[in-house]
Order: C-alpha cells, then sequence, then structure tokens
C-alpha cells in the first residue's frame, strides 16, 4: 500500500543504512481491538518496515493478534490484555494509540474528553514506565486535549521528549487531498494540501491557496470545502448512525503516519508530514502545540516548518483556530495537574 516510500527505502538501505534494517522496529498498537485498532493492526502486519507488533487492548486483542499474524508478512505478532500491559510495551519503538470512546451523532470530540481524558492518562503512565523512549503517535480524541495530557504524564515522570510526541492529523490532510480532487477532477495521489492547526471543528486549517489545485478555488465553493475538510468526520458519525466514527479512513492514515515515522527512524532523509507537536510556531499566542508539516528524522522531529504565506481568508480561520486550540490544549494540561 505504501510502496513508493518503501521503495524509497530501499534504496535508502542501499545507500548504506543497512544497519536500519535489522533494527528493532516494534509497533505497539493500544485499543487494539476497536474499529481503528483492528484494520490500523492489518495495516501495519502489511508494512514491510514494522518488525514486530504488540496489540493490547482492555479486552480481544489475542484474537485479533492471532488473526492478524496469520498473515504471511515477516513480523511477529503478540496479542495482550487487562493487565499485560508492561509486557505489551516493553521493546516498543514506535507505540500508536487509538483507545478510548469513538463520537455519535451530534457529539464534538471535545464532548468524550471526561471518558478518553483519563484512558490516556493512564496508558501514558504505563508508557513512562515501561517504553519511556518510544515515540509515540495519538488518535484518541481530543487530539487538542490528549496530546497535551500525554506530554504533562510524561514531564511528572522526568521522561518527556518533544521530539517523540505526535498528535495524528494525518486524516485531516487525507481527506482535503481527497474532496479537493473531487472538486477538481484530479488524481487524489497530485493533490497534496496542507492542514495546519488542531484536529477539530475549526481548529482544523487548511492551507489552500498552497496548493495549485486549490488556488482556483474561491466563493462559495471554497467556503463549502473547508467546511467539509474541518466538519468531514460528521458525515461518517452521522453515516454510521450511532455506531462510531471513522475507522477505517483512520487507519489508513495511522498506517501512513506510521509507515513515515518508521522511514524517517530508519534513516531516510525529506520525510514530511502533518502532525500535531509540541511546536513554537504560535506559543506566544498561548498555542502549545499545534500540527503543521514536520520534518521527521532519526530522533523523531527533526524540523517544524513554519505555515507559510497565508491568503486573508486563511488569516481569518487561523484567527478562528488559536483561541480554540489554546482552550483545548489548556484543558489537558489542568486535567493532569490539578488531579
Ligand atoms: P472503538 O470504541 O471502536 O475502539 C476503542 C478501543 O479502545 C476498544 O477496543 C476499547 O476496548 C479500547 N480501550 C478502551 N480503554 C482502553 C484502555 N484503557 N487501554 C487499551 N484499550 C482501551 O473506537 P474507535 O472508533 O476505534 O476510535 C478510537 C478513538 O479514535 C476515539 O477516541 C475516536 O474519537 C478517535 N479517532 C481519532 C481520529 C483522528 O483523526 N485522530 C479519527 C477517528 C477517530
Amino acid at each position: 500500500m505504501f510502496s513508493r516510500q518503501v521503495t524509497k527505502n530501499t534504496s535508502v538501505l542501499a545507500r548504506g543504512f543497512a544497519s536500519s534494517a535489522r533494527a528493532n522496529r516494534k509497533v505497539a498498537v493500544l485499543g487494539a481491538a476497536g474499529g481503528i485498532g483492528q484494520p490500523l493492526s492489518l495495516l501495519l502486519k502489511s508494512d514491510s518496515l514494522v518488525t514486530g507488533l504488540s496489540l493490547y487492548d482492555i479486552r480481544g486483542a489475542p484474537g485479533v493478534a492471532a488473526d492478524v499474524s496469520h498473515v504471511n508478512t515477516n513480523s511477529e505478532v503478540k496479542g495482550y490484555e487487562k493487565d499485560d500491559l508492561k509486557d505489551a510495551l516493553t521493546g516498543a519503538e514506535v507505540i500508536i494509540i487509538p483507545a478510548g470512546v469513538p463520537r455519535k451523532p451530534g457529539m464534538t470530540r471535545d464532548d468524550l474528553f471526561n471518558t478518553n481524558a483519563s484512558i490516556v492518562r493512564d496508558l501514558a503512565e504505563a508508557v513512562a514506565e515501561y517504553a519511556p523512549k518510544a515515540s509515540i503517535g495519538i488518535i484518541s480524541n481530543p487530539v487538542n486535549s490528549t496530546v497535551p495530557i500525554f506530554a504533562e504524564v510524561l514531564k511528572k515522570k522526568g521522561v518527556f521528549d518533544e521530539k517523540k510526541l505526535f498528535g495524528i492529523t494525518t486524516l485531516d490532510v487525507v481527506r482535503a487531498s481527497r474532496f479537493l480532487g473531487e472538486i477538481k477532477k484530479a488524481d487524489p495521489k497530485d493533490v497534496k494540501v496542507t492542514v495546519v492547526g488542531g484536529h477539530s471543528g475549526v481548529t482544523i486549517v487548511p492551507l489552500l491557496s498552497q496548493t495549485a489545485h486549490g488556488k482556483g478555488v474561491d466563493g462559495e465553493t471554497y467556503k463549502a470545502l473547508v467546511n467539509r475538510i474541518q466538519f468531514g468526520g460528521d458525515e461518517v458519525v452521522k453515516a454510521k448512525a450511532g455506531t462510531g466514527s471513522a475507522t477505517l479512513s483512520m487507519a489508513y492514515a495511522g498506517a501512513r503516519f506510521t509507515n513515515s515515522l518508521i522511514r524517517a527512524l530508519n534513516g531516510e532523509t525529506g520525510v514530511v508530514e502533518p502532525t500535531f507537536v509540541k511546536s513554537p510556531l504560535y506559543e506566544s499566542e498561548g498555542v502549545e502545540y499545534f500540527a503543521s508539516n514536520v520534518e521527521l528524522g532519526t530522533e523523531g522531529v527533526k524540523k517544524i516548518n513554519p505555515v507559510g504565506e497565508l491568503t486573508a481568508e486563511e488569516q481569518e480561520l487561523l484567527k478562528a483556530c488559536l483561541p480554540d486550540l489554546a482552550k483545548n490544549i489548556k484543558k489537558g494540561v489542568e486535567f493532569v495537574n490539578s488531579a
């Protein structure tokens, strides 16, 4: 599926990163038996860069692991449940977290805070103890708050490395590319849209002017497209009618992000993914975490790219994003520190 990347990686290995081919690239998925966790685990099993898969959930992960383990790729798969978190995390280099409840129709991502905040906090405590050097990708919503929660726990435990904590916002970019491609009747693989900010509603800021296909989109079409990118997740929540939110497209996006992260860890250069990280870009406006295009490297975050030139409309979108994002981040930080 991610063959372009894999081919590229092979050439990188041929150029002298041969040791990375043997490197441990064990990936742990926490929440592996869920709607996202299952297809994500399957996609990771089909990624030749993943050398081991550790599937954990409070229930059901051994079954998912037994099933996925029959796929004839080289990685070893193990399933863990209930109290086996220590074994699941030990030796993991990359940890991807889709644990927690999804939205139902009418809910915002912030409505999930009460349930998911404590799930993410507890998982962070275990990661701090058993895999403190791992790179961590958070899918659990609200990402704008769960990433700061995770960071605060790691800080308290003295193991926070801001280069290694990522909120996975790839789905916003995948959607933007698909939706703009539909309007322009273009193959989405040729339509790359930068999306910055956060991962919910108005905090999602697509920068359509920065892509050739997006430049000519204006008026009502522009407004409708921006709205669809910001609230595209609601289409899925509504269509699933109470049974969940995006799982398959999210698994695709999560697998793409993980593949990019591993390629960069393996020494490939020029790997850029949008992701929500601790960022200096809008820190002076009280926004400590921000999603933008980030160049990944052997240590995680290598370079945080600025947002670039914005149109007047995009400046307005950013103006609407920042205060909401600041609130979401503060809520996460306070959740950990007021406990
Ligand atoms: P789901 O309910 O199908 O699966 C969640 C899984 O987490 C369940 O198997 C559950 O047993 C497990 N779980 C609960 N507490 C746990 C714990 N303490 N440790 C380990 N596992 C635990 O939900 P789904 O659809 O997979 O969504 C998961 C999360 O991903 C939700 O918060 C959802 O809002 C979020 N999401 C994020 C997106 C993004 O773009 N970042 C996109 C779509 C969903």
